[in-house]
């Protein structure tokens, strides 16, 4: 038989993440499919991110007697599972129902933290009412500085203790793949009209019931009763902040009484700044290839990032994971933890809660079984020793 992937519909028989983004695919109309796979413009940023990993090189130690290995780890004084964090994405409830909810169940029971979005479908507070976990918050620090302190403030109220500034989005990457399947702002072209028709499975289980997901978060700044998914889009575009500064980081800082992380920064003087800040952790990040093409990748910077400051804050990186050998050569080169979105989202695409579930549980399995190839019994073993340079 020639070599293939799993062309079932049965989730649980995916043995890869590869596997299951080739079942959303299958599963999803076009354009939902493409918000989650597409990046900015050329998309080179996209698949640096996964290059990258093809150039780090393992040195592993044999004959060590390591056993079974613990990937257990504390981010921000909490104990998780392994060193692996949600990352946040939007419109998580076009994949599946309640995709927010099934989602942060599924980081919870891997024993993980998620981060929810400004522009989730699910507001934090009912997030929170419904998922026991380590639940953090991603912030986007819109213009209007009353509708960030509110954000805020329902954000602390929530319980959460994580708050994550996202500072690479001044305006919305070029996502030039997912554009064309529109004729206007959130109003889809015919094509992708008949498209959705052709997946009459997604259309009765997400689209059917109630409709497009709404912006559950944004909805107190709309108009009263104007909730509807577009009226919600327009209002986050037209409050994204081309200002984005320093300023706003200080400003979140002085109100934010918990943990509070930045996300999307790409340079050894940023990481510097942000221990000026007064900030708790930082993600190394390019926004999984959606912002500016040609950005290098969070990876690549890690040695340096984490020579300068990986003593001073908690540091993570993202884009591009789909090994648990991925996250091991991230946490080897000085990261503490790492965030993982697409990886995720395909599980949830494929078999929602369950699908989620079966995402984290092929990269643990593969993150215990790199580590026992590697001689390594805890997360602290993995070193730069360990990495061919
Ligand atoms: C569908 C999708 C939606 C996203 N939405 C957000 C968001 O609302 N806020 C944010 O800070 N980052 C967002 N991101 C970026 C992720 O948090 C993360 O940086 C990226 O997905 C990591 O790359 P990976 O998908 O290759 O793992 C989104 C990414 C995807 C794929």
């Amino acid at each position: 038989m020639k070599r293939g992937h799993y062309t079932g519909r049965d989730f649980r028989r995916a043995i890869t993440i590869e596997d299951l983004r080739r079942m959303a695919r299958r599963r999803l109309p076009n354009f939902s499919f493409e918000y989650v796979e597409g990046g900015a413009e050329d998309e080179s940023t996209l698949r640096r991110n996964r290059d990258v990993f093809e150039r780090i090189a393992w040195l592993p130690r044999a004959l060590v007697g390591a056993g079974p290995p613990d990937l257990g780890t504390q981010i921000f004084g909490r104990p998780v599972n392994m060193p692996v964090v949600v990352a946040p994405t939007g419109f998580n409830g076009l994949l599946w129902p309640q995709g927010d909810i099934a989602l942060a169940k599924a980081a919870a029971a891997a024993g993980i933290p998620f981060t929810l979005s400004t522009a989730s479908n699910c507001a934090v507070g009912r997030l929170a009412a419904a998922v026991q976990g380590n639940l953090w918050y991603q912030l986007y620090a819109y213009k209007d500085q009353s509708v960030v302190d509110r954000l805020i403030d329902r954000v602390a109220e929530a319980g959460c203790e994580e708050l994550v500034i996202t500072a690479d989005a001044p305006v919305l990457g070029s996502r030039e793949w997912d554009q064309r399947n529109y004729r206007s702002p959130m109003q889809l072209s015919l094509a992708s009209k008949l498209d959705v028709l052709c997946h009459p499975r997604w259309l009765s289980q997400v689209m059917l019931p109630s409709g497009a997901p709404t912006f559950e978060n944004l909805v107190e700044f709309l108009p009263p009763g104007q909730y509807s998914a577009l009226i919600g889009a327009k209002y986050s575009f037209s409050q994204i902040n081309s200002r984005l500064s320093w300023h706003d980081v200080e400003r979140v800082r002085k109100r934010w009484p918990g943990k509070l992380v930045v996300k999307g920064l790409l340079c050894v003087a940023d990481a510097q700044r942000s221990v000026e800040a007064g900030v708790d952790g930082i993600v190394l990040s390019n926004h999984g290839g959606r912002q500016l093409d040609g950005a290098v990748s969070g990876v690549e910077l890690l040695p340096a990032v984490a020579a300068e400051v990986g003593d001073r804050l908690t540091l993570m990186v993202d884009g591009g994971f789909r090994r648990g050998s991925d996250v091991l050569k991230a946490i080897a080169l000085g990261a503490h933890a790492v965030m993982i979105g697409r990886a995720t989202l395909y599980g949830l695409a494929a078999g929602g809660e369950a699908g989620a579930s079966h995402a984290l549980d092929l990269l643990r399995a593969e993150m215990d079984r790199a580590m026992l190839l590697l001689g390594c019994g805890s997360i602290p073993e993995l070193g730069r020793h360990l990495i061919h340079s």
